[in-house]
């Protein structure tokens, strides 16, 4: 590697934070600031370099904080402003970045913008978000269907005014209408806000919403069962986020923009990378879907690649977050669909998750960790009176089990439990077993971590995939004259890897050494050559 340094967000590795779910410092069974804070030594123990905190403004928490009643503060559940300071400063104290949440493409109803536009249709804010006249039968003004509820529309009818305005997702986030260059300029405002008190970067949701079609037409009919942020695509964005790299460029520190473009295509989500002055980084969401099979991931790494590469951008990689069931519970549920026999699923379940884990901290990109996937955790099994997401996504946001305690770490005065339950395994699956299990998911992720330190190959090295037995997926990452290679086996056999699949060769020397397997065994021998059923290892020379 020669030239100018590489901004930190390449090699970086990403926590994401869910605050409700995090840690409780105050009892109210609801994760806070404070509850972050408490626990900065535990994520610097673990080796991560930057945490992206989901949404912590004022808020009815209709999206659970992606309804923004006020973009410039913290609600009084997660904290104040001077805590979020504090935990600014404590966390760049252990070297640990700090990326927000950014939400352009929606406020919540509550907004004061949104309840100034209620007024009349003359006021100043009216035009922020978008209205349109009533069709002559009736219909909402076209046929676009909304995230969450699917069958209803992305309109709602105000009564007072006769007009409906547009809501990509619940009614009670209207969209913003970025045409007016009042909104404009005051979500770059709140950008600079948060960019003043020191944060290191932006985590921009569903901003590729942000542009719309002018004349916001019907989608075609065989899309029509399609939630229209899925499939809102437009050229007008690209320029808002030229505009938007800008005013983050014109900050010291490499501050980062990662966006959630949520287009299911990674050739239209390469896009809003433009040529290297829109995102920086954009989630790329196909094998956060991908079930567990060397097939599929080849086919993910694959078209990650070829769409990324023409243009020179930096991938991500992701297994789970807070809209999604978590990846080892994904998995097993793929396992037993498929007609694995149970029993079996059991005894796979964790070795999967483990196999993935090597992926995500070894493939070329920058990977984001979602809280509990650490320890491994599985969705809470949510009860119905439980519920409280509108899109159904309780049991990947359940509160992290810290301890094997009743509360796991949750203080519980006067019974408050937390707003939702524990996953079912907390009593034995928690932060302190597992920190006092070197055998542990978190142990691995640790030494993952630290291995990706030791060996820039593995963060920052080229790419390439090499032959490998069925049902193997191997690759190999090259800086300078350091190699690594990675291999995962995706079936219950063992599996020789024999001279003829060039490991060694094609390592460029003998013999490779097990750095990290992801059942512990072999680490610092020789490879010899097997891996085990379910295994995954990372070799360096
Ligand atoms: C994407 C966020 O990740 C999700 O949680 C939220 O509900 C929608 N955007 C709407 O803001």
């Amino acid at each position: 590697m020669t030239g100018s340094p590489l901004p930190w967000w390449m090699s970086a590795v990403v926590y994401q934070i869910y605050p409700r779910s995090f840690a409780d410092a105050n009892g109210d069974g609801i994760g806070d600031l404070a509850g972050i804070r408490a626990h900065l030594d535990d994520l610097a123990w673990l080796g991560v370099d930057a945490i992206w905190i989901s949404p912590f403004y004022p808020s009815p928490m209709v999206d659970f904080g992606y309804d923004v009643s006020d973009y410039c503060n913290v609600d009084p559940l997660f904290g104040t402003l001077e805590e979020f300071d504090a935990l600014v400063a404590e966390a760049h104290a252990l070297d640990l970045r700090i990326i927000i949440d950014w939400v352009p493409n929606h406020t919540s109803d509550r907004h004061p913008w949104f309840l100034d536009a209620l007024t009349d249709r003359s006021n100043d804010h009216r035009n922020w978000y978008v209205w349109r006249d009533p069709r002559s039968d009736g219909l909402p003004p076209n046929n676009w269907v909304a995230a969450f509820d699917m069958s209803a529309p992305t309109w709602t009818f105000e009564e007072a005014s006769g007009q409906w305005y547009l809501h990509l997702f619940e009614s009670a986030q209207p969209d913003l209408n970025w045409d007016e260059p009042g909104v404009v300029d005051a979500m770059h405002d709140v950008l600079r806000f948060w960019l003043d008190r020191g944060v290191d970067g932006i985590r921009a949701d569903v901003v590729h919403c942000i542009g719309k079609d002018p004349q916001l037409p019907d989608n075609p009919p065989e899309l029509a069962a399609i939630p229209h942020s899925a499939l809102n695509d437009v050229p007008v964005t690209h320029q808002r986020l030229r505009d938007i790299r800008n005013l983050l460029d014109s900050y010291p520190g490499d501050r980062v923009i990662v966006g959630e473009v949520y287009l299911l295509s990674t050739d239209a989500v390469a896009t809003y990378y433009g040529n290297g002055d829109e995102l920086h980084l954009s989630f790329n969401f196909p094998p956060l879907y991908a079930p567990w099979s060397e097939p599929h991931w080849r086919r993910c790494i694959d078209s990650t690649v070829h769409a990324l590469a023409p243009r020179d951008a930096w991938p991500t990689w992701v297994l789970s977050n807070h809209d999604n069931p978590r990846h080892r519970s994904r998995y097993d549920a793929a396992a037993l669909f498929r007609g694995e026999d149970p029993a079996s699923v059991v005894r796979r379940s964790e070795l999967r998750a483990r196999c993935a884990a090597v992926m995500l901290l070894t493939l070329r990109g920058t990977p984001f960790l979602f809280q509990g996937e650490e320890m491994g955790l599985l969705d809470a099994v949510i009860p119905p009176d439980r519920v409280v997401d509108p899109g159904g996504r309780d049991g990947c946001r359940a509160p992290l089990p810290w301890d094997g305690t009743d509360h796991h770490g949750w203080i519980a005065p006067e019974g408050i439990e937390p707003w939702l339950p524990f996953p079912d395994e907390s009593s034995t699956r928690n932060y302190a077993s597992q920190r006092d299990d070197p055998d542990s998911v978190l142990h691995l992720y640790r030494r993952l971590i630290a291995c990706r330190r030791r060996h820039p190959a593995l963060s920052l090295g080229d790419f390439v995939l090499f032959d490998a037995p069925d049902g193997v997926l191997a690759y190999r990452r090259t800086v300078d004259d350091e190699v690594c290679a990675a291999l995962i086996n995706f079936t219950d056999t063992t599996v020789a890897i024999d001279h003829h699949f060039g490991i060694e060769a094609s390592l460029g020397r003998a013999p490779a050494t097990v750095a990290i397997s992801s059942d512990g065994s072999g680490e610092g021998s020789p490879f010899d050559g097997r891996l085990l059923p379910d295994q995954a290892v990372v070799l360096t020379t």
